[in-house]
Formats: structure tokens, C-alpha cells, sequence
């Protein structure tokens, strides 16, 4: 096994891991709609569909991105793309990188010719290698779009990892530039705030996945992959560093309404998608509650998304909201 797919496979068993879910800080919960006693809606007619990337999604959901390049990988992958292709749902793929190095094909186009996917390399990947390597990410798998993972306190924490970031910025203005697919820059659970989001659309990025705290915690992951007790009490007070998914979303979509807003970082069911698309988001984001479906079966990841688009479409029905339009206008409440 390499480094990086040891690195892959500890994620992985990690992330099942409750104690590494930063639990309700997400912010979700402060979001309450006036409940709607009188709806005057058949729930048969209540959709939920959305756009995204000029095509159609059957929620305003897509499965986040989580890593391959391990043992269990393909199987993963297989497990997610092909519930994201039967359920229109866009999938994220995990970082590329193990991947390309390696020269592995990543053949998911196989299992899921139409669905809209989504590439993924980290920023200091492509200030390293350049933009050349996010083209031929986009290329491998055919990508609608390409995610760019910035993830600064995760390599803090990991061993080993990247501490150089200069020259991040300008490789995402060349990405922005030369791809053929839209960028989106997404963080990994400590979010992206206003500043950041507004230096990304200064130079092109038009979509930002918030990535904030609140669900998985990657700190707290790498944190316990360290054998060093000195780096570990290093890390220690920076374990609950981050911005709350909920506090972020609307900070970062008042700053332009033409930006593409991702809710993601906690959002754990479809009520929390209905919040989200709520309080500004066009689009959210899972990841971790799709990891135990992915390990056992496509059936189970389709049964997942089920779940959550009638959660959704509960959340629509209660607050009187035929279509997702109606629910972004939808009054709340005090908590
Ligand atoms: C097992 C696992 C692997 C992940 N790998 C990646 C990755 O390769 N690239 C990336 O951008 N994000 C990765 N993430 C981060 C997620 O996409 C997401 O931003 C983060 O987990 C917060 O969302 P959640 O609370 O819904 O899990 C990974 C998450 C999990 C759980």
C-alpha cells in the first residue's frame, strides 16, 4: 500500500467514527420556518427539482466529495456514481491525485454516462503541478465541473502536509481561465468566509462549495492519525477552529447574486437542505452520511438520497412551498 492510500483507507475508517462529526455547530437547527398549518398543497405535487450546471437534478443535492485512491475506492465510487446517475444527483469526486500520479484510469464514465460530475484536486496540488494537471483531471473522468479543495488546517494537522501555500490564488485564476468546465473552490469543514470568497470572485471563480463546521472534522481526523504527543498539543486548541455552515451561507451569498452558493459542512438531512436553499444556498453538499451506504451497495446510497429528498419534500409541504422557489421565500421564525 502507498502512503497516500494508507492515508485514504485511516480517512475512511476515521470518518465513520462519530467522535470526529463536530455534532450540531453546523448551525442548521437555529433556522426555523413558520410552520404552515393550512398548505393547501398536494404532496403528490410538490417538486423538488433543481438546476444546476444548466441541467437537471432531482433535488438540490449532490453526494460530496469523498476520496478514492484506496483500497475500498472503486468500490466506493462505483457505489456513489451509480446511485448519482438512477437518482439525477451530481456527484463530487474525492481528490484525483492519487489517481493521476499513479496513472489509474478512473473509468466511472462506465457506470454513469450522463450524470453530472464533478472533478476534484486540491489547490497545492495545482500550485505544485500547475494547471495543466486540473485539465487532465477534468479530461480523466469527463467532468462538468472542477472542485478545488482548499484545506489549510488539514495540512497543518496531517503529517506531512503541505505548509507552503503562495501561489494558491494565481492557479485558480489560471483554472478560472483556461478550463473548459466551471470552477468551484470548496473547503473541507472550516468554511470559506467573506474575505476569501470575495478574493476567489475577484479573480473569476464563480461557484464556492462553503464547506463549513459543523459535520466532519478534519483536524480532529488528522489528529488522531498523529503519533507525536508535541504535534498533537500543537493541534490540540485548533480542533474546533472554523465558521459555521448556517452563519457562513448567507454572509457569502449576500456578497453577489450571481455567485453559486454549495451548502455544505453538516448538512445531515433534507430538512437541513431545506434550511440551507433557505437561508441562500442553490445547491447543497453531503458527504459523510454517505460513506456506510457507499461501503455496502448501490441500493443502499439510492435508498439514502430517497430519504433525504422526502425530507426535503416534507420540509417543502409544512412550510407551503410547491416548488424550491417558493421554500427560499418561506417564513421563518425566531428560534
Ligand atoms: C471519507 C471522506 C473523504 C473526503 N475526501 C475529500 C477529498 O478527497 N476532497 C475534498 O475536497 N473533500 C473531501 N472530503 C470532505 C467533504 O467533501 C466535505 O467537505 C466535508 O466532509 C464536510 O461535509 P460533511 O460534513 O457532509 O462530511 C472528504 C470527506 C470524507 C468524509
Amino acid at each position: 500500500m502507498t502512503d497516500i492510500s494508507a492515508r485514504k483507507a485511516d480517512h475512511i475508517n476515521l470518518a465513520l467514527q462519530p467522535r470526529h462529526q463536530t455534532g450540531a455547530s453546523a448551525g442548521f437547527d437555529r433556522v426555523r420556518f413558520e410552520h404552515n398549518s393550512l398548505p393547501q398543497l398536494d404532496l403528490a405535487e410538490v417538486d423538488c427539482s433543481a438546476v444546476f450546471l444548466n441541467q437537471y437534478c432531482s433535488a438540490p443535492l449532490i453526494i460530496g466529495a469523498m476520496t478514492g485512491g484506496c483500497e475500498h475506492g472503486e468500490m466506493i465510487n462505483r457505489h456513489l456514481v451509480e446511485a448519482a446517475e438512477q437518482c439525477h444527483i451530481p456527484m463530487a469526486l474525492g481528490s484525483q491525485r492519487a489517481a493521476l500520479e499513479s496513472g489509474l484510469a478512473q473509468d466511472l464514465r462506465r457506470w454513469a454516462p450522463n450524470a453530472i460530475l464533478l472533478g476534484n484536486l486540491g489547490g497545492t496540488q495545482l500550485q505544485q503541478q500547475g494547471v495543466e494537471l486540473a485539465q487532465r483531471a477534468v479530461d480523466s473522468v469527463q467532468a462538468n465541473a472542477m472542485i478545488i479543495h482548499l484545506n489549510p488546517l488539514q495540512e497543518l494537522v496531517q503529517p506531512g502536509g503541505d505548509r507552503d501555500w503562495r501561489g494558491v490564488l494565481e492557479v485558480i485564476e489560471q483554472c478560472c481561465a483556461t478550463l473548459d468546465v466551471p470552477v468551484i473552490i470548496k473547503e473541507v469543514g472550516a468554511g470559506i468566509g467573506p474575505g476569501v470568497a470575495q478574493r476567489l470572485m475577484d479573480v473569476g471563480v464563480t461557484w464556492i462549495e462553503v464547506a463549513g463546521r459543523g459535520g466532519t472534522n478534519w483536524a480532529s481526523i488528522e489528529n488522531a492519525r498523529v503519533e507525536l504527543t508535541r504535534e498533537q498539543a500543537i493541534a490540540a486548541p485548533f480542533i474546533d477552529w472554523g465558521m459555521s455552515s448556517a452563519d457562513l451561507i448567507p454572509v457569502v451569498r449576500s456578497q453577489s447574486s450571481l455567485l453559486g452558493v454549495v451548502a455544505s459542512g453538516g448538512v445531515r438531512h433534507g430538512l437541513d437542505i431545506a434550511r440551507a436553499m433557505r437561508i441562500g444556498a442553490n445547491m447543497t453538499a453531503i458527504a459523510q452520511p454517505f460513506l456506510q451506504p457507499a461501503l455496502e451497495s448501490t441500493a443502499a446510497v439510492i435508498e439514502k438520497i430517497e430519504i433525504f429528498r422526502e425530507q426535503l419534500r416534507w420540509a417543502m409541504f409544512l412550510t407551503g412551498s410547491k416548488n424550491l422557489k417558493q421554500l427560499q421565500s418561506a417564513p421563518l421564525v425566531s428560534a
